[in-house]
């Protein structure tokens, strides 16, 4: 393919070759496996609890229900999800990165839950599974590093139950300027100096910075959600919208 072809997207601030993303991603995650779970209660001061406990709540997960995990990581959601679909339930705990699903399935294990979930290394953008399958799909902090959005947006409706419902929890655009101001400042002035000291990898946390400014925002994924065949959607914005839940749901 000739230099011109070729389809380029955003790793942060960086325009790359599309095909290149996939990696520098990779190296991200493999990167900071390790200290993921501390990084993230130091950074939102703990608050992304909040924000899993949110989408917990919105998921309207029974006993009985198949959950899928996506871009699942170290496991949060997958671990109480393992609880709330129980013996007869199943969780699929996926992600394309296998430092992180490694770290992930030690946690879980060492906390005593197992025996219903199941570990799948995959990309979102191509789901190993069949049509009409989950009845849910949560993707927590995961879209903004998949390449191409609208086709993993795609492949998540596509293994959807009908009734089911799709649960996207993501960074997005603080609604007030005075957060807006103060996010900023946290985000490219602390941030990778608390990456640098903690988990010895500024880059990783300027990389984090950069990649949720270019994520869409609040309506944009709405709508994107909309072309993708979900229905019903709507969104939540979460401390002023510094991240958002939209839901929708597969009729
Ligand atoms: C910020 S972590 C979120 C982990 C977890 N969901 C949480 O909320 O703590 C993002 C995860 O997305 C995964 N990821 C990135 N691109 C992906 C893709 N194309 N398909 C599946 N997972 C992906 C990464 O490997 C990483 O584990």
């Amino acid at each position: 393919m000739s230099e011109q072809h070729k389809s380029t997207t955003h790793f942060g601030y960086q325009t790359v070759n599309a095909d290149e993303k996939e990696q520098m991603v990779a190296s991200v995650f493999h990167s900071v496996a390790a200290k993921y779970d501390v990084m993230n209660d130091l950074m939102s001061f703990g608050i992304h609890r909040l924000w899993k406990r949110f989408t917990i709540d919105c998921s309207g997960v029974r006993p009985g229900h198949k959950v899928l995990d996506l871009a699942g990581g170290t496991g949060d959601l997958t671990a109480k999800f393992s609880r709330m679909v129980g013996d007869q339930g199943q969780v699929v705990l996926a992600d394309i990165n296998d430092s992180m699903l490694k770290v992930g399935r030690d946690k879980l294990r060492n906390k005593g839950l197992g025996s219903n979930i199941a570990y799948v290394q995959a990309n979102a953008e191509a789901l190993p599974f069949p049509d009409n399958h989950f009845d849910l799909i949560t993707i927590a902090f995961g879209l903004r590093n998949v390449t191409n959005k609208d086709k993993a947006l795609a492949s998540m409706q596509r293994v959807l139950k009908p009734g089911g419902r799709l649960l996207v929890l993501e960074f997005s655009k603080p609604q007030h300027e005075i957060m807006s101001k103060l996010y900023d400042f946290y985000s490219f002035n602390v941030l990778p100096k608390m990456g640098a000291l903690v988990a010895q990898d500024s880059e990783s946390y300027q990389y984090l910075a950069e990649s949720i400014r270019m994520h869409p925002d609040q309506e944009t994924l709405k709508h994107m959600m909309e072309e993708a065949g979900l229905e019903q959607v709507e969104y939540f914005n979460l401390t002023d919208g510094v991240v958002a839940l939209h839901r929708g749901f597969k009729f």
